[in-house]
């Protein structure tokens, strides 16, 4: 199933009138980085896990065979590690492009590792978008990921190039690891 959200996300005016905005990148953005900035900085968000329940129809998997992607879900006390990218508002559209089978914009708070924090945006893949596959046990998600293919590649690329990015950044995630490890 696909839903084409970039419509949605041109409306949203939360950074209206902003030169620049922070992007918080947890998934693909963190090692795939096709686009402009003007500065990254390791970051966290708070309340939030990484997960592999998004459905990829168009990247990493086809609608007859869909791959797994990352989306974020709320879970009080954790701490999801990431990339953090100072953009242009102009760099978001072909983003919104690239991330349109079900990603909508949503604003949070950042954490640099180093010090401060910021309001930035993330794409999210709630549980109510018509391509969310949702939670199923490690082995059948990772044979899910093993089995697809898409027209951005194979889906196991996309799992293993995000490991090695989160270990490059010495950080932790159990979900990512537990699935590399089953790929690998
Ligand atoms: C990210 O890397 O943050 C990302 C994940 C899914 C869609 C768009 C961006």
């Amino acid at each position: 199933m696909a839903l084409d959200t970039t419509a949605l996300n041109r409306q949203m005016t939360h950074f209206d009138g902003h030169d620049e905005i922070w992007l918080f990148g947890y998934g693909s953005l963190i090692w795939k980085v096709d686009f402009a900035y003007l500065e990254r900085r390791p970051a966290s968000i708070h309340g939030w896990s990484r997960r592999f329940w998004q459905g990829s129809h168009d990247h990493r998997g086809t609608p007859e065979a869909p791959g797994r992607v990352a989306t974020l879900v709320r879970d009080p006390g954790a701490v999801c590690h990431g990339m953090a990218y100072r953009i242009t508002p102009e760099v978001l559209a072909p983003l919104d492009v690239r991330e349109k089978n079900g990603y909508l914009r949503e604003v949070v708070a950042l954490h640099f590792t180093d010090s401060d924090s910021a309001e930035g945006l993330i794409y999210l893949a709630t549980e109510d978008n018509a391509a969310f596959l949702g939670d199923a046990p490690l082995d059948a998600i990772a044979a899910q990921i093993a089995r697809a293919h898409g027209p951005s590649g194979a889906n196991r690329d996309y799992l293993l190039n995000l490991a090695e990015a989160l270990r490059a950044l010495r950080v932790e995630d159990s979900h990512v690891f537990a699935l590399a490890r089953r790929l690998a």
